[in-house]
């Protein structure tokens, strides 16, 4: 290993380098750089369409980018999968599928599994402990079809949990959910963050953005700025990311 790349895995969970792309003809995203450092919350701010989504795709390799690259711990995402885990945005699952709470936070686990084993007993331990960190466990033997959206969102945390990656990749992991289940879901978050994780959220509320993050990147197709809240969640960087006139204070009431 280089020591420039010895340096960036010591500092960074993940870099992305010049990501540009497009899905027709149109560019969404256009050269975009991204630096997330270790043990922090990273919020990914931006207007609807700004392509949130689409940055967490392409750097996970979901989507193809057009031009640039992603690192995570300074490889790339072949060599490093098991260490990062990925909850899209609204979870696509077939919630007619009968199926149990507790199936979908077992299939976390299928990652560090080989092949063909199934759960045993430490996989059935790891994913009850991830549904009480996530205040589902009594929920564990329910239908998934007869959860409530916040209910669901909690299903999907307590699945990317169990995974135990180092870095996590949440995709407006608060949508649907009430007061209280916001509560729990950012105690979680935190607690992550606690233990030296690195995590990425794709964050709606204004409002909650300083509470909730440590660093965030205004995301609008290109990066309108990234790094410490204090320094990057400026108003004058929203009004940029979500054009917002100048003289509209409205908006931005709740930002010092
Ligand atoms: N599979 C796709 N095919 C074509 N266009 C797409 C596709 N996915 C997203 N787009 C377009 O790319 C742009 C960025 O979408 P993206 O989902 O990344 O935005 P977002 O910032 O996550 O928005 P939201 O806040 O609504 O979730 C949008 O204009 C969207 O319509
Ligand atoms: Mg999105």
């Amino acid at each position: 290993m280089t020591s420039a790349s010895a340096r960036r895995d010591g500092e960074f969970a993940c870099v992305a380098r010049n990501l540009s792309v497009a899905y027709r003809a149109e560019p969404v995203l256009r050269n975009v750089d991204l630096f997330v450092p270790r043990g922090v919350v990273m919020g990914v701010v931006g207007p609807n369409g700004a392509g949130k989504s689409t940055l967490i795709k392409a750097m996970l390799g979901l989507v193809k980018p057009l031009t640039g690259r992603t690192e995570f711990f300074g490889l790339p995402l072949a060599r490093v999968r098991q260490r990062v885990g990925y909850m899209p945005q609204s979870a696509t699952v077939d919630w007619d599928f009968p199926t149990t709470v507790q199936d979908v936070v077992l299939m976390g686990t299928y990652g560090s599994l080989g092949w063909l084993r199934r759960p045993g007993r430490a996989e059935r331990a790891r994913a009850m402990a991830a549904m009480e960190q996530t205040g589902i466990a009594d929920l564990a033997s329910r239908q998934i079809g007869e959860l409530s959206g916040g209910q669901r969102q909690r299903v999907f945390l307590a699945r990317t949990l169990v995974q135990s990656p180092d870095l996590y990749f949440m995709d407006e992991p608060f949508q649907g959910v009430d007061a209280k289940s916001q509560q729990a879901i950012v105690a979680v978050l935190h607690a992550l963050r606690e233990q030296g994780k690195t995590v990425v959220i794709v964050h709606h509320d204004l409002v909650t953005v300083r509470e909730y993050c440590d660093h965030v990147t205004l995301l609008n197709q290109r990066v309108v700025s990234s790094g410490p809240a204090a320094e990057s969640f400026t108003k004058e960087n929203i009004r940029t990311a979500y054009d917002v006139a100048a003289d509209d204070d409205s908006f931005l009431e709740f930002v010092s």
